[in-house]
């Protein structure tokens, strides 16, 4: 038996002890059942050729080190090569890795061509050199609902790897982020009684210290550049993350510059403790404060740095989350414990669409999918188990992100990657939507009971569709041209399964599972 074969049969058996178990591990979510997810992956299997993914338009700023793994699926190796590449970048033919200095502001046309014994393809990237980063939504891993308070510097690299292994960054991932727990803490919280991250929390210099677990942050960042991939990192405005480690409270800009120094690209700054600085309830300028601070001394770091405001959805901070200098915030608190709440997290993260854009985006929360863990009564972290979601609903979820331009960062176990869960993350068509360049976020229309549309224009003229439904039996659901402000006839293609369903006339009904959806790509028919 193929150990992929075994490791599913596992993953199940796990599962299922989870579910008669429910004692083991306290988690907030109620749909525990074991899926049978393996018996349903629907993306057909990537070709040996070459198939180049990742986003049609990528931002950085002049001046700042460039890096940019070109996401390309097919059997290694692979030869590259790009025409239009402008002065100061060059491009690794055996990796697809493009580097160097990025070129003085303007946009670059770039045409990128991949080859190998089966095949060939190209594909345009424009580059687009000014002060806009983030043009597409961030893609990556995060640390957080697997590791906890038990990440190190081991698990990071172990991502890295994972991230190319996997295949994940052939289809756009690509940040690497840590989150709390690197630091150093003061003195012991409920949920850092690990001695080990406790001590000196900053030299005499003031510098942030890392706990003993992060030894060597340039050589972690350097490893993971090393793969084409991108770095990220965690801090707090307050005195204490919410683990009760080091924040960047009245060291804001010497903590920018050492995020830069170490080479990270990517800063989540989390309110936390902040609160505790304040002794009132804050009004709209607390709340915006120390984000324009750091907003400020990430800016004038000579690196692009990605914003990752992390304040729970605040003081309406979608209307805010640009004008302070971040290019994603969340809409709401963790979803991580109360996964059931993914459909109605992803209403409302709809509802304020409108402020979603390129360079700055609404953030429903992770990807938490795959093997993860979940906080126990006793304020200690469970070590990761397979998701409770469905496969239906893990569609549903991946879906909803992607309709919404929502990042795709995954917060699950990069070394329990099983089939189904790369199946769910890695469908290109489906990460196609999220990347598109317009960079809208798809609007919802409710139909009857517990069905809705989810739809959104893409830049080629076509709409994707999301047909879901939230009740227990599977049922028909129907989109209407005439909703979509659509006439004649339209070609549909099915994006999950990579297939074309035809061309119609007035509308598409399908049926579909409980908790589940149907995507399609809705196009003009040109004959
Ligand atoms: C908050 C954030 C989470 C995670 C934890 C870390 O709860 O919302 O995403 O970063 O803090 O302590």
């Amino acid at each position: 038996m193929s150990t992929l074969k075994l490791n599913r049969i596992k993953l199940n058996l796990i599962a299922f002890m989870l579910v008669l178990s429910p004692s083991l591990s306290y988690c907030a979510q109620k749909t525990i059942q074991p899926s049978n997810a393996e018996s349903e992956i629907i993306t057909p299997l990537p070709k040996p050729s070459p198939h180049i993914n990742g986003p049609l338009v990528y931002g950085c700023r002049p001046g700042n080190p460039f890096l940019y793994r070109i996401p390309c699926q097919g059997e290694r190796p692979i030869s590259f090569s790009a025409k239009g590449l402008p002065a100061g970048l060059k491009l690794d033919p055996k990796t697809g890795i493009i580097t160097g200095n990025t070129p003085q502001k303007g946009e670059y046309e770039v045409f990128i061509h991949a080859k190998n014994s089966k095949g060939k393809d190209k594909r345009k990237l424009t580059i687009k050199a000014g002060d806009q980063l983030s043009l597409t939504p961030p893609m990556g891993w995060n640390s957080w609902y697997v590791h906890y308070n038990r990440i190190s510097d081991h698990l990071m690299r172990e991502a890295a790897d994972a991230m190319i292994s996997s295949g994940m960054a052939d289809v756009g991932y690509q940040y690497v982020n840590i989150d709390d727990c690197w630091s150093t803490a003061g003195k012991s919280h409920p949920f850092t009684r690990d001695s080990s991250r406790i001590g000196t929390i900053r030299d005499v210099n003031g510098n942030i210290l890392p706990n003993r677990h992060f030894p060597d942050m340039k050589g972690l960042t350097g490893y993971i550049h090393s793969k084409g991939l991108k770095a990220g990192i965690y801090s707090s405005p307050g005195l204490i993350s919410c683990c009760g480690l080091t924040g960047s409270w009245q060291h804001e800009e010497q903590d920018a510059a050492q995020f830069a120094a170490w080479g990270f690209d990517f800063l989540k700054y989390d309110w936390c403790y902040y609160s505790k600085l304040l002794d009132k309830e804050p009004s709209i300028e607390d709340l915006q404060k120390p984000y324009i601070v750091m907003g400020d001394a990430l800016r004038h770091q000579p690196r692009d740095i990605l914003f990752n405001l992390c304040q729970y959805g605040r003081g309406n901070v979608w209307e805010w989350g640009a004008k302070v200098g971040g290019h994603c915030w969340r809409t709401a608190g963790d979803l991580g414990f109360e996964l059931d709440r993914f459909f109605n997290v992803a209403l409302n993260n709809a509802r304020v669409g409108a402020w979603s854009k390129p360079g700055s985006w609404n953030d429903p929360d992770y990807l938490l999918i795959g093997w993860i863990g979940s906080q126990n009564k006793d304020d200690t972290f469970s070590e990761p188990h397979p998701s409770p979601l469905t496969a239906q609903q893990q569609y549903s979820y991946m879906s909803l992100w992607c309709l919404m331009a929502a990042p795709l960062i995954f917060s699950g176990d990069m070394s329990k990657l099983d089939e189904f869960t790369l199946n769910v993350l890695c469908n290109t068509e489906v990460i196609e939507v999220d990347q598109d360049p317009l960079g809208k976020c798809g609007s919802v229309i409710l139909k009857t009971g517990n069905n809705f549309l989810m739809v959104k224009d893409l830049a080629d003229g076509s709409k994707a569709v999301g047909l879901f439904n939230r009740g227990e039996n599977t049922v028909a659901v129907t989109v209407n041209w005439t909703e979509l402000q659509l006439s004649g006839k339209h070609s549909v293609r099915d994006l999950w399964r990579q297939k074309e369903l035809g061309t119609f006339k007035e509308g598409y009904s399908v049926q579909v599972p409980p908790d589940g959806v149907v995507m399609v790509k809705i196009s003009p028919n040109h004959p």
